[in-house]
């Protein structure tokens, strides 16, 4: 079996985390002191988003050079420090790579600008008049793609921001270049990777207008995708590490492929659609409640599909582009634990490798900013504008921002009651929510019922039971939205999931019959032994068979 099935992987934002020199800003030295903590959560592997030479103006998604570390972040001895560290804990770092694009500031667009041929054909240069974009796609934080050069004559494609131009993948030499990256982490001693938006970096042979939408159709899962995939994992030998690829706006059929070990793509993909089920007719920025069958359907298709077709799932709810789930689809004030541990729970026992996002295992909640200046992120204060513009008014639009920025999930690390939440020493670079005097990893180290205790529990039993590492799933109560309810098989073994998604208690339309389960876990005490006749607010039972 491979390795990574039953692995758990710990992501962090490096910004957010801790910072070690009293800056107001997370760094590597930060992880490297927190190392005994992750390790005690019983993970394999850790993920940090990216702390490259970069201008920031995506936090680091915006790469300058992928070979230096950006110095608010620390050095390249406190990088090869921490993979060493980390590795005597038993733990590996994964890297983040940002290959789809560049920063404008790296130095192969900057000789692009200057009109170096080659340069030029490292990006996506399309000649027009200043007037009219070679087409009508649509940048994912706003407004067009495509941005006019004067000097140039052109224009170059950015499906992010301005200064994130798209590379070119069809110019053979720009996949040396990555291949290369990729060697140079290898070298000191990396054990994984982890592609943003991996999947967009083929984009059609002929650019045109998309009448439908915002062009993604186009360039997601592209024509050439799979094959540049194939020729990276072969080229760099990273073919037995973990990596994963972060897929927008995916199908079922791509991920099977790019996570099928035969395919020797990746190992496993991220995809989002279990993230819009709030969203309102697929649009992020308005807001409606969360349909809770979809968000079973989805699972549904996914766990199973996947399953059929061997293909592998990253589980996740939260991440640093994504609100905090207690927050979300849990209750983040009167059923705060209760809420927390069935969602854990809930992605935890899947078929996958499960994620926690830093904070996630304290039952981090959305910070609840009341002003446009509390934001940081490039794409919320876009959007901002953008619905100001489209006529709401500046109190709905907080609102909005409220429960969709990526903010949301970049509030600094709640280690304990001290000033700034034992983040820091000094007013980090963005505000700490006030329920850190309650909510906080010292707090609930303390307490044996936390929601951080919680957390270790299920990371524990993925490593006892190969049932919840291999085991087939079934879905149970496919009527009832609210219960989210599954069965795991393996040689024998049963493993039987249930929770309840809802504030009210629920009846379960046919009682479950125990006999032959025992009780492993849950967020309330229980004592039936013969059926399980209702699930109280947000509960959460696991139980095992033989
Ligand atoms: C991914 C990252 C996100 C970034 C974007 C562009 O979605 O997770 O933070 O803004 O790619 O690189
Ligand atoms: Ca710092």
């Amino acid at each position: 079996m491979e390795n990574f099935k039953k692995s758990v992987i710990y992501q962090i934002y490096p910004k957010s985390f801790c910072d070690s020199n009293g800056d107001g800003i997370g760094d590597i030295r930060g992880i490297i002191q927190k190392l005994d903590y992750i390790k005690s959560l019983g993970v394999d592997y850790i993920w940090s988003t990216p702390f490259f030479a970069s201008p920031m103006n995506d936090n680091g998604y915006d790469v300058e050079d992928y070979r230096k570390i950006h110095p608010a972040f620390g050095t390249m001895e406190d990088t090869e420090e921490l993979i060493a560290e980390a590795g005597k804990r038993g733990m590996g770092i994964m890297m983040d790579m940002v290959f789809n694009h560049t920063s404008t500031r790296h130095e192969w667009f900057q000789k692009a600008l200057s009109g170096e041929k080659d340069y030029m054909d490292y990006y996506i240069f399309k000649e027009g008049t200043p007037r009219e974009p070679p087409t009508n796609w649509q940048s994912k934080f706003g407004g067009s793609a495509w941005e006019y050069v004067p000097s140039l004559q052109k224009w170059y494609l950015h499906l992010f921001d301005v200064t994130q131009a798209d590379l070119n993948w069809e110019n053979p030499r720009v996949r040396e270049e990555l291949k290369d990256i990729i060697r140079f982490w290898k070298e000191k001693g990396v054990k994984g990777f982890r592609f943003d938006v991996v999947n967009l970096i083929s984009k059609p042979e002929i650019f045109e207008d998309d009448a439908q939408g915002d062009g993604r159709r186009f360039y997601s899962d592209g024509p050439r995708v799979h094959e540049y995939l194939k020729e990276l994992t072969a080229d760099t030998g990273i073919g037995h590490m973990v990596t994963v690829g972060e897929m927008s706006s995916t199908s079922l059929e791509h991920c099977i492929r790019y996570s099928n070990p035969k395919e020797k793509e990746l190992s496993m993909c991220f995809n989002f659609h279990h993230l819009k089920v709030d969203y309102k007719d697929g649009e992020k920025w308005e807001l409606s409640k969360p349909d809770y069958r979809k968000l079973k359907e989805l699972f549904e298709t996914w766990q199973c599909e996947m399953e059929q077709g061997n293909g592998w799932n990253a589980l996740f709810w939260c991440n640093h582009d994504q609100p905090r789930i207690v927050s979300r689809l849990g209750d983040d004030k009167k059923y705060w634990k209760a809420s927390a541990k069935m969602l854990a729970a809930c992605i935890h026992m899947l078929r996958g490798t499960p994620y926690i996002y830093q904070g996630e295992e304290l039952g981090m909640t959305n910070p609840g900013y009341g002003n446009i200046h509390s934001y940081r992120d490039v794409e919320s204060i876009n959007y901002f504008h953008i619905l100001l513009k489209k006529g709401k008014s500046e109190e709905e639009a907080l609102k909005i921002l409220g429960q969709r920025s990526r903010d949301n999930g970049r509030t600094p690390m709640q280690w304990d009651f001290g000033a700034y939440a034992g983040f820091s020493t000094h007013e980090p670079w963005i505000t700490i929510p006030e329920n850190y005097s309650y909510l906080n990893a010292k707090a609930e180290e303390e307490d044996m019922d936390s929601i951080l205790h919680y957390y270790r529990k299920l990371v524990a039993l993925r490593k006892q039971y190969e049932v919840i590492q291999e085991g087939s799933v079934e879905f149970l109560y496919r009527e009832q939205p609210e219960i989210f309810a599954y069965r795991r098989r393996f040689k024998g073994q049963e493993l039987l999931v249930l929770n309840n998604f809802t504030e009210s208690q629920v009846d379960l339309q046919e009682p479950f019959a125990l006999t032959g389960y025992r009780h492993l876990l849950g967020n309330y005490p229980r004592q039936e032994k013969m059926e399980i006749k209702s699930l109280r607010p947000y509960e959460s039972l696991i139980f095992l068979k033989g």
